[in-house]
């Protein structure tokens, strides 16, 4: 420590600058043009950041993407703009882990542009084990890739990569690759998490690896009856109010009328847990990971069967690197 401390002095610089130095050899140590090129104002080698920031860095376009997003529905021709100026609400489910309700963060032309790209891609789910991917019972829906340069796909990934703030260190951390997964008539996803028990390599030569940090869950299409989200460890903060919709619509809409059904977005499971009730355009936030990397079980979830008709909702796992260990 003695050492450090004269050496700080002679060079003018903190010690712990030094010890921060000393703990992480890999930023110093390592020879490779590759490994320094991370640090600093670097390209990303996964996914060009660029993309998606221009959207909410810039909002002096917003004026003229409203008009252009309305008609997007009647009209395929119009290419899609994005929406700087959408505002979401959102509501505290759980503080630990963190889950929270997300109303409105997809658009209705998000939507349609969302699922125009993804249906030709449609294809059976898999799911990774012992590192392997595999297709099972467990998860019987159709999962189709998104490409990030899409402009809805980088639109919605903006909005979300924006709510996660400092989760993601800027040109370090990234999005990764959303993914639509679509459930018909008894299709589920039995009770999995998203996170992997030991981090994947980057497979970007960049000696890195990588965890789901966290899990955005949206709902694009919500024609069905079941198909809940359900976290059976989850407890809330509060139990759902009796008056459901009032409470849980965040206390802002009209009270219930008399004889009027109300839906809670969410009620506790009968079997434990919590239970999200799918609503085209909401979204469920939780965070995957322990703040010592490790995964959070009380995050695992299943996609309960659907009764009858069609889901689709939107994948986005926000990735957090290591460096190689
Ligand atoms: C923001 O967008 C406007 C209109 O497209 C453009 O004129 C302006 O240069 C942009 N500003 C920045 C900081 O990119
Ligand atoms: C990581 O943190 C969690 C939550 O604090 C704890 O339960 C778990 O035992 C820790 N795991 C390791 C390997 O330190
Ligand atoms: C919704 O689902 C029901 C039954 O599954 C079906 O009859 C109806 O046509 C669907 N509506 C739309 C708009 O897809």
């Amino acid at each position: 420590m003695a050492f450090i401390n004269i050496a700080a002095k002679i060079a003018g610089i903190s010690a712990s600058t030094i010890l921060l130095a000393l703990v992480v050899p890999f930023l110093t140590n390592f020879p490779t043009p590759l490994l320094t090129s991370f640090i600093g104002g670097f390209p990303l080698p996964d996914y060009p950041l660029a993309v998606p920031f221009k959207f909410f860095t810039n909002t002096t376009t917003s004026t003229t993407t409203t008009t252009t997003s309305l008609s997007e529905d009647n009209n395929d021709d119009i290419p899609f703009t994005c929406d700087v100026s959408h505002r979401y609400r959102t509501e505290l489910v759980s503080l630990d882990p963190l889950i929270i309700y997300i109303h409105d963060l997809v658009t209705a032309p998000e939507i349609t542009s969302l699922l125009r790209t993804a249906e030709p891609a449609f294809a059976p789910s898999s799911v990774t084990k012992n590192g392997r991917q595999l297709q099972t019972q467990d998860r019987t829906s159709s999962t189709a890739g998104l490409p990030r340069d899409d402009p809805a796909v980088a639109c919605v990934l903006s909005r979300t990569r924006s709510f996660l703030g400092t989760m993601l260190r800027d040109g370090w951390d990234e999005m990764g690759p959303p993914q639509l997964v679509r459930y018909t008539t008894g299709q589920r996803f039995n009770v999995h998490h998203d996170w992997f028990e030991s981090p994947r390599w980057a497979n970007d030569g960049s000696m890195r690896t990588w965890n789901r940090v966290a899990s955005f869950f949206a709902t694009l299409q919500d024609n069905c009856t079941g198909g809940e989200t359900h976290f059976p460890f989850a407890k809330p903060i509060a139990p759902p109010s009796p008056w459901g919709e009032r409470i849980w619509n965040g206390g802002l809409t009209r009270q219930k009328e008399e004889g009027e059904e109300v839906k809670p977005l969410w009620r506790e499971h009968e079997d434990g847990g919590l239970a999200f009730r799918p609503v085209a355009g909401n979204a469920i936030f939780w965070v995957n990971l322990h703040a010592n990397r490790t995964g959070d079980a009380r995050t695992n979830h299943a996609g309960l069967p659907l009764v009858d008709g069609l889901k689709t909702a939107m994948n986005i796992w926000p990735r957090q690197y290591y460096p190689y260990e």
